[in-house]
């Protein structure tokens, strides 16, 4: 039951810079997020929510892209450095590395869904030479928002990785400079623009679940396997340890076999896509 039990953390810094804020909180015991797993964070007295880390794992702390969605997240964008909330995980399976080793990486994000495929790819970085072409394909609603942006620019510009960004709108003149390197159009469409050697790839997608439809499918057609294709499954979660059966999908616990699962287990799972 241990894990019901939230561990102090601190907010140590804030990144303001995009419209999703990047939070970095101290925890007062060790707590390693594994890319694809979450955490549930707490406001004392306001409520909880799920959230994946953006970083790779690191015991001492944890980095989290965070959307303001409703109360609580709202509540928390009114706080700053120094706050201390509650962390409860890390929960759920995580991606599974060795389905990457020795292969083409293909990740693949739509809008916030860049968020634990960060933490991903900078895991992947860590063992580098593990790991064949790792291909980032990273859309968002408009210029301003595309997450990760210059970090993934300068990875690309060392050679360590591609990357290509779409957008689904323009964006006003203020974002004109934004746009340069950009598609204008869904991210699927990126797809056709990089190439691909399918048999060899493992791919990870993450975004809204509209995405999920086109995009998936769309992976098989071009040839890659479904059980090389992998995606996280958004769901309420509550308790995250599999009590409370807010995440239950096709049977199963979303909290604890998933967030991450291959497409061919997601097709077995009666409602998940
Ligand atoms: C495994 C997992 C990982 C996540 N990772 C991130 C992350 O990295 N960054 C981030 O910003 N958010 C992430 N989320 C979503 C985040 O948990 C919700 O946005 C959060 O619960 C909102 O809390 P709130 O109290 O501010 O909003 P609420 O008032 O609870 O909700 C605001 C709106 O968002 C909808 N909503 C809330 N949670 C979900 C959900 N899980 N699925 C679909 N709709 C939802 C509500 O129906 C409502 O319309 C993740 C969720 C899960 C399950
Ligand atoms: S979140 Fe409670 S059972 Fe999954």
């Amino acid at each position: 039951m241990e894990s019901y039990l939230p561990v102090r953390a601190t907010l140590t810094a804030i990144d303001r810079r995009l419209a999703d804020h990047l939070f970095t909180l101290v925890p007062a015991e060790p707590l390693a997020v594994q890319p694809g797993q979450f955490v549930e964070l707490s406001l004392p007295g306001l409520g909880a929510f799920a959230v994946s880390s953006c970083a790779a794992a690191h015991p001492a702390a944890v980095r989290l892209c965070i959307r303001r969605a409703g109360r609580v997240t709202a509540a928390l964008y009114e706080l700053d450095e120094g706050a201390v909330l509650g962390l409860r995980g890390p929960f759920g399976n995580g991606f599974p590395l060795a389905a990457f080793a020795d292969r083409d990486v293909l990740l693949l994000a739509g809008g916030l869904g860049m968020a634990p495929l960060m933490g991903l790819l900078e895991t992947l970085l860590q063992q580098r030479s593990a790991y064949r072409e790792i291909t980032v394909l990273n859309g968002a609603r408009d210029p301003a928002s595309l997450l990760f942006r210059p970090e993934l620019e300068a990875l690309a510009a060392q050679g360590l990785i591609r990357a290509a960004f779409s957008v689904d709108f323009a964006g006003d003149e203020a974002a004109a400079t934004l746009l340069a390197g950009c598609r204008v159009g869904l991210v699927a469409g990126l797809l056709g623009t990089v190439p691909l050697r399918p048999a060899q790839t493992t791919a990870a997608v993450c975004g809204p679940p509209a995405m999920y439809s086109c995009v998936l499918p769309q992976l098989e057609e071009l040839g890659l396997a479904a059980a090389a294709i992998y995606a996280t499954l958004e769901r309420r979660m509550r308790c995250g340890v599999g009590h409370c059966c807010h995440c239950v999908t096709g049977g199963v616990f979303v909290c604890r076999s998933g967030p991450v699962f291959a497409l061919d287990e997601l097709r077995r799972l009666d409602g998940a896509i």
